[in-house]
């Protein structure tokens, strides 16, 4: 649309020039083959039987109308071509942004396949990457995996400048690197500027964004879930074990198939159930373990990443080590204090969050609410008497509050909202960040 109004105004230009143009040589024509012919009173000289010249009641009638309508309609042309490409103005400008964001865009998307995509995953998906866990004077303690998290929200989160912040200086002491030119990476300003516009182009809608949050829950309560409810359990392991049974009967193997999908899809209705029935800090506690979408990857000590054993089937590679599992326990137990213990909320990245430190900060669950909301600023304080040090790095989880940027040629200028006028929801829904509230201030 506005690459439309950009060549609706060059096509209004070109028509203006051509008749400009034209009627310039016009003149030309004019003043070389007609009036230029001779001085006035050279005729004398010449050919006796003349033409005579127009009469003065005509010259000042017929003739001097032409001249006067003539250059009427021209200042007419002009009068309206002037307000018209002014009006059209706004449109240029918009299609030149527009075409330099594309731009931007896949510039972005070529630099994130080559520097980030093996571990953030195609599309910024999210992935692993391997690595290992040293003491302060940089001796092995531990081969592990870091869970690299999905960047399709990450505009929810931080802002604009909170993301260059992230890209320039990376996030020591975790895997993420520094990347830009100010934190010593390799990246120029204009290679930071076109990663995030990149970013900003996968971005996932509000809709999406819940949806993901809930699936997060629902993996969690799901054991929880087929415990309780034995029938449901009992007739999906039928039917899973009715499609191994089927092998090569193809209609069998439909039938079963689609047997499963239909206990799979009562499950989910089974846990959504499940979920909204929970007391609220249960709930909470929950959110707050929601992997990319929570607070433990940052609040809970280990949290981000698992141990990877040695090789349990030779060739194979090492293997990860789930959470609870008993190659972890083993491992734990051998680092004993080289590690940090496992303490929910106990503080990683972000401060320790346990023995009512949040009850401290804040005198109300609204506030703390409200911080969880919007996040730090870099340099703003927060808590009761701005007694909190905003570094910047804790993210917004609620409601869009206020532009992203006040800087209209941003590409976050108006992120907040969306095509209907509204605000761009959060992350997390009010309710939701209510439930992790009330989680945290019983830790
Ligand atoms: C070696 C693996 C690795 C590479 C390569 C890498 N990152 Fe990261 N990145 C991480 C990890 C791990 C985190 C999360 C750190 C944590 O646990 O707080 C992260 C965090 C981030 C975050 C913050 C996301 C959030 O929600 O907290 C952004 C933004 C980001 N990376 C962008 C990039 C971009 C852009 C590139 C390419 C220039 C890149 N990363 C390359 C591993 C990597
Ligand atoms: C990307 C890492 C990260 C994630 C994810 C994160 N936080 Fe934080 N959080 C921080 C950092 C860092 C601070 C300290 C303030 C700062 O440096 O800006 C903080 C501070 C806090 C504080 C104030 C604590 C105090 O005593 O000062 C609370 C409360 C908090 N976070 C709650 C949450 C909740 C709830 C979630 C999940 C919905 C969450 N955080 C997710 C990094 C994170």
């Amino acid at each position: 649309m506005h690459l439309l109004a950009a060549s609706t105004q060059r096509n209004l230009g070109m028509a203006i020039a051509v008749v400009a143009i034209v009627g310039f040589a016009i003149y030309l024509i004019y003043n070389v083959m007609w009036a230029g012919r001779g001085e006035k009173g050279s005729e004398l000289e010449l050919a006796p039987n003349r033409k005579p010249y127009l009469s003065d009641e005509e010259l000042e009638t017929s003739k001097l109308d032409l001249a006067l309508v003539s250059g009427l309609v021209t200042l007419v042309i002009i009068g309206v071509a002037l307000p018209l490409y002014w009006l059209g103005e706004p449109g240029r400008q918009q299609g030149y942004l527009d075409d330099s964001r594309r731009q931007f865009t896949s510039r972005g998307f070529e630099q994130y396949e080559e520097r980030c995509a093996s571990c953030h995953g195609g599309g910024g998906l999210g992935g692993t990457t391997s690595t290992s866990i040293t003491d302060d004077a940089g001796n092995f303690i531990a081969a592990i995996e870091w869970e690299v998290p999905a960047l399709t929200t990450a505009l929810y989160r931080f802002s604009e400048d909170e993301v260059r912040h992230i890209l320039n200086y990376g996030r020591p002491p975790t895997p993420m690197q520094a990347w830009g030119a100010p934190g010593g990476g390799p990246l120029t300003t204009q290679q930071v500027d076109e990663l995030i516009q990149y970013i900003q182009s996968i971005q996932l809608t509000p809709e999406e964004l819940q949806g993901e949050v809930l699936d997060g829950l629902v993996l969690q309560v799901r054991d929880d879930v087929l415990a309780a409810n034995s029938d449901l359990s009992d007739r999906l392991s039928a039917a899973n074990e009715a499609v191994a049974a089927a092998g090569a009967d193809e209609a069998a193997a439909e039938a079963a198939a689609r047997q499963v999908a239909a206990m799979e899809s009562e499950l989910r209705e089974t846990s959504e159930q499940y979920i909204r029935a929970l007391a609220s800090p249960e709930r909470g506690e929950l959110l707050f373990n929601n992997g990319v979408y929570g607070c433990a990857r940052c609040h809970t000590p280990r949290d981000s990443w698992r141990f990877t054993g040695p090789e349990a089937i030779p060739g194979a590679g090492p293997v990860v080590l789930a959470r609870g599992s008993a190659g972890e326990a083993e491992v734990v137990a051998r680092l004993g204090s080289l590690i940090p213990a496992y303490i929910p909320g106990g503080g990683a990245f972000g401060p320790n969050l346990t023995n009512g430190a949040t009850l401290r900060q804040f005198d109300t669950a609204e506030g703390h609410a409200g911080f969880v909301t919007i996040g730090s600023q870099e340099g703003v304080g927060y808590g009761n008497f701005g007694q909190g040090d905003g570094g910047g790095q804790m993210p917004a989880f609620g409601e869009c509050v206020g532009d992203r940027d006040s800087n209209e040629q941003s590409p976050f200028y108006g992120f907040c909202t969306l095509e209907d006028g509204s605000t761009r929801p959060g992350m997390l829904t009010a309710d939701q960040i209510a439930d992790i509230v009330a989680y945290e201030r019983g830790l």
